[in-house]
């Protein structure tokens, strides 16, 4: 195996653990509550934790932005093609595109149809005024979106396991 000594910074290691377990529960607790009918406590419920941890990973995603954008990550190994390092990087693009895309989304869909946003209790500001078309589009982002990242995700974790099975290269070494 080719030695793979670099690794991303500490802080992006941490980062990008906590918030993949948190993403992916955001995407399952999301399509579970946009399947259960509007009366029921369950959805209340699931809906509150849905936008609090999603308002948190708004943050993070600006937290993780600001450190990426200002500490070098590690070079990707001489044996992976260019232009599999350039299919990585609009991967990663994505990935953070995805990050604001998604609470961003989430937000104005529910201020727009005039639902509130509170973040563990604590109410958030309306910075919109209510507008139901508005609010048709924000969700229907939501939704594409979502998708979106799960194919986003599937290329990911299946680039790695490429790597891992015919290069030998256990690129978990970098994130770890
Ligand atoms: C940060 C990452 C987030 C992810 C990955 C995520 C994911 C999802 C998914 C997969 C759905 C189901 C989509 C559908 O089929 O309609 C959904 C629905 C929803 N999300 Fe999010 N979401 C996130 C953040 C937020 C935030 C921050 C808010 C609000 C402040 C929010 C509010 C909603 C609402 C209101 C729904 C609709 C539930 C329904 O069907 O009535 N989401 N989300
Ligand atoms: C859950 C399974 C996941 C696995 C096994 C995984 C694995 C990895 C590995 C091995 C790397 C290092 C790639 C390299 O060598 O440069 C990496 C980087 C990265 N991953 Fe993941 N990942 C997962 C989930 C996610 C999720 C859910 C996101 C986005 C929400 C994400 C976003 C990123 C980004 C953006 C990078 C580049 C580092 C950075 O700029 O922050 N990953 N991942």
């Amino acid at each position: 195996m080719p030695p793979l000594n670099e690794k991303y910074t500490l802080e992006i290691r941490v980062l990008h653990w906590l918030m993949a377990i948190a993403f992916v529960g955001m995407l399952i607790v999301g399509f579970i509550v946009s399947g259960i009918p509007k009366n029921e406590p369950a959805r209340h419920l699931y809906l509150g934790l849905h936008k609090s941890f999603g308002i948190t990973l708004f943050a993070l995603a600006a937290l993780r932005l600001m450190l990426r954008l200002f500490t070098a990550a590690p070079s990707l190994p001489d044996a992976i093609p260019s232009r599999q390092r350039a299919v990585a990087q609009v991967a990663h693009v994505a990935f953070y595109g995805l990050m604001f895309l998604m609470p961003v989304s989430g937000y104005v869909r529910s201020i727009s149809m005039g639902q509130p946003v509170r973040w563990f209790g604590l109410e958030m500001p309306r910075l919109l005024t209510e507008d139901h078309p508005r609010g048709l589009i924000a969700g229907n982002v939501h939704a594409v979106a979502a998708y979106a990242l799960v194919v986003v995700l599937v290329l990911h974790v299946g680039a790695v396991a490429w790597h891992y099975v015919f290069d030998r290269m256990n690129l978990l070494r970098r994130i770890v």
